[in-house]
């Protein structure tokens, strides 16, 4: 008997290796292909196992497969940092005290830099923080188009055009899936105001959806590899995106060939059939009836939880589409949580600050300097700070962007630290002072009780003898101001500010005015303020960001990525009455149908086509330099897959270096259907010597030249003549050549 023992030990430990690893179960194995591995898993998995991984089991997280050694999955906000931990089923903040981020600048920001750069360190950094967080995906970039200045989460978007958005998000969601950590790209689709996100009904023409609405989405899902796309709370054909045939299951799924999962938005879901067969993958925030309100701890109430487990064992449903949903969440796990090759995560690494800090300064855009009042010369000279945004914290509120930052510097920081000296300040406006989310405060007390004549009163007084004036204004992300849930009422700036504004530039010429927000905001006084700068909502770095933009230490090279207009009557969405926006109540029914009755022409599209000069342009961003762009030469023809090559040379005319965004925008000289006077196609940031002149190559493929086809339901391009035109902002093209499709 002792013997027999010793050989059954011996045989198991002189067991060649080879033989241990078949023993190795394929799903385990990262050398086995990840399809392979996910049809093993999905093998091993009883239905509870499988129903468990679809819903969620808290507020940010779904069950793993303990059994099978596959942990649970972790989510969070997004998009510009990692949200604190929240309660198990709670928006409540946990209190924890590890979940400090960093907080970097909001999308439009980003997007504001015109550099894909940026958007994969961006990405990169957040993925950092969000593998130290124990984070499998994170709750974004939102992609939804910039379709009205009023729209509540512009913010945290990329603007109006689906070409600069395209070239933004695929580089983030790079960056941020090469950490392991997957992107959950949002709110597919149509998602374009908030006050109503629940019961609007899209109406939109298919050229409208394909040309405008879907292409930052499409280029995320085929370019960016996106293993996560978040369905909207909207409607569009009467059916809610979060389980919609015609978007995930057509559009999505089938046309994008996507293979990673469709999470629910919270609450999106509202229908047991639709749930499991329109392409709902993960259902998350749901309470017990589809609504955002129920009883606590209702997990197993979910829509595709215990209910979709008792009508498949009673034979309503086969496991078919149980299955597909859960193949994708297993593809999901051994992307992120089950991929040992993840490198390691940190949490307000310095190299993550250097991210937010270059994104912040690379976004800001110089709108106007009239007689170079900017950059400040500080030398001797008695500045003068005005505003409440000059001191108030923005990374906390605006809704489920909301964030703990570790520090966040604001402008009136910022300045001090650069100037190494206090600088006089003035509140000017009181606005909101509540600093306040879910649990996380500011720890600020802005209560100032004096009316709004006494606080212009005193900016006015201290403005006359200052040499020079900034003030700080805009929104806050407060309800109605850039906020989640609401859509602003006007475009006007709240909170007496324009009077302010008015009163400080009547006494001091060397005014300047910085705007933090998301969005336009009109600006009467303009005229009258020599030098505007769009400030946005930087994050954690924010005052160093403007300090040394407004210095000269770093030359601006920001430029928007939405059209500036004058006022509401400028913007398509604004022109066809309530049916365009906000909607109208369907009779009886709890849905307001909103016609997007300017169909493809939003922002420039539509300033162009009405011939309306908006406050600043799509594109448009001074330096303290000066550039021009010419020589723009169509090289060739375009090739048989419908490729060209342009070249155009840019030269920096002024005395320092700085960066300039060249920007190609096509036109198509004759068509069979109605085209924009000419789209976005082709971007570069160049940054240039005093003096020095580059060429820069430009290449567009047959997609800039096509348009979405309704009769064949694709993409077409018409042979026939094309005009390129070439400069640094749409309302400054300075060159232009034209090619020929044959
Ligand atoms: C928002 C999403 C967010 C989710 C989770 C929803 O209300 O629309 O953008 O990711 O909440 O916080």
């Amino acid at each position: 008997m002792k013997h027999k023992l010793v050989v059954i030990i011996l045989s198991v430990v002189c067991c060649p290796l080879s033989a241990l690893h078949a023993q190795t179960p394929v799903y385990l194995d990262p050398s086995k292909d990840i399809e392979a591995r996910v049809e093993d898993a999905l093998k091993r998995m009883t239905l509870a196992e499988k129903i468990d991984v679809i819903h969620a089991q808290s507020k940010f997280s779904s069950a793993g497969v303990k059994r099978l050694g596959m942990p649970d999955f972790w989510t969070d906000d997004g998009p510009h940092g990692v949200r604190p931990d929240v309660l198990w089923d709670e928006w409540e903040q946990a209190g924890q005290t590890n979940d400090s981020c960093v907080a970097f600048p909001a999308l439009t920001c980003l997007a504001a830099t015109w550099n894909p750069d940026a958007a994969k360190a961006y990405g990169h950094a957040l993925g950092e923080e969000a593998l130290y967080r124990g984070k499998g995906m994170i709750l974004g970039p939102g992609v939804n188009i910039y379709r009205t200045p009023l729209g509540g989460r512009n913010f945290e978007y990329m603007g109006e055009d689906p070409y600069l958005t395209s070239q933004i998000v695929v580089p983030y969601v790079q960056g941020l899936q090469s950490c392991g950590v997957a992107s959950c790209v949002k709110h597919y689709c149509l998602n374009n105001d908030e006050e109503y996100r629940h019961q609007v009904n899209v109406i939109i023409s298919d050229r409208a959806l394909h040309e405008i609405y879907l292409p930052g989405f499409e280029a995320a899902v085929k370019e960016g590899k996106a293993w996560g796309v978040m369905g909207a709370y909207n409607l569009y054909k009467d059916e809610h995106n979060c389980h919609n045939q015609y978007t995930l299951n057509k559009i999505l799924k089938h046309d994008w060939g996507f293979d990673g999962v469709l999470v629910s938005d919270w609450g999106g879901a509202h229908d047991l059939d639709q749930a499991v067969k329109n392409g709902l993958d993960m259902e998350f925030g749901t309470w017990t009836d589809g609504l955002t309100m129920g009883a606590t701890n209702a997990y197993d109430n979910y829509f595709l939880s215990k209910q979709y487990q008792k009508a498949i064992l009673e034979g309503k449903y086969t496991t078919k589409e149980l299955d597909e949903k859960v193949r994708r969440v297993l593809r999901l796990f051994f992307r992120t949580t089950m991929n040992k090759q993840r490198p390691y995560g940190f949490l307000c690494s310095e190299s993550h600050y250097e991210v937010a800090q270059r994104v912040a300064a690379e976004g800001i855009v110089l709108l106007q300097n009239e007689g170079n009042v900017l950059p400040i010369k500080p030398q001797g000279k008695k500045i003068l700070v005005v505003g409440e945004n000059a001191i108030k914290m923005m990374t906390v509120g605006g809704g489920s962007s909301s964030l703990k930052a570790q520090h966040e510097i604001s402008p009136l920081q910022g300045l001090q630290m650069r100037l190494g000296a206090p600088i006089d300040y003035a509140r000017g406006y009181v606005g909101d002072v509540s600093g306040n989310y879910n649990g996380v405060s500011t720890g600020q007390d802005l209560k100032d009780d004096r009316s709004p004549e006494v606080l212009i009163a005193e900016a006015v007084e201290k403005a006359k003898t200052a040499d020079y004036v900034i003030i700080f204004g805009g929104l806050n992300k407060s309800d109605y101001q850039d906020c989640e849930g609401h859509d602003r009422k006007t475009m006007d700036l709240p909170y007496n500010q324009d009077k302010l504004i008015t009163a400080i530039a009547a006494v001091n010429k060397n005014t300047i005015y910085v705007n933090i927000s998301g969005n336009a905001v009109s600006m009467p006084w303009r005229k009258q303020v020599p030098a505007i700068v769009q400030g946005w909502f930087l994050g954690s770095e924010a005052g160093i960001g403007l300090a040394d933009v407004l210095l000269g230490k770093i030359n601006p090279s920001g430029h928007l990525p939405f059209t500036w207009y004058e006022n509401l009557g400028q913007v398509g969405a604004h022109s066809f009455g309530e049916a365009a926006f906000p909607g109208i109540w369907r009779e009886g029914k709890k849905v307001i149908d909103e016609e997007y009755k300017e169909g493809i022409y939003v922002g420039y599209r539509w300033t162009d086509k009405h011939k309306l000069k908006p406050t600043f342009a799509f594109g448009h961003g001074l330096s303290y330099t000066t550039f021009k762009v010419s020589n723009l030469k169509a090289l060739g023809t375009v090739t048989a897959d419908g490729n060209m090559t342009f070249m155009v040379d840019v030269t920096n005319t002024g005395s320092i270096e700085g960066s300039d965004v060249v920007q190609l925008y096509i036109t198509d000289v004759k068509s069979s259907v109605d085209r924009p006077a000419k789209e976005l196609k082709a971007f570069q940031k160049v940054t240039l010597k005093p003096g020095e002149t580059k060429s820069v190559t430009l290449k567009t493929d047959k997609r800039a030249l096509s348009f979405w086809d309704e009769a064949s339901e694709n993409w077409k391009a018409e042979p026939g003549d094309f005009i390129a035109q070439a400069g640094d902002a749409s309302d400054r093209l300075t060159c232009k050549a034209k090619f020929t499709l044959k």
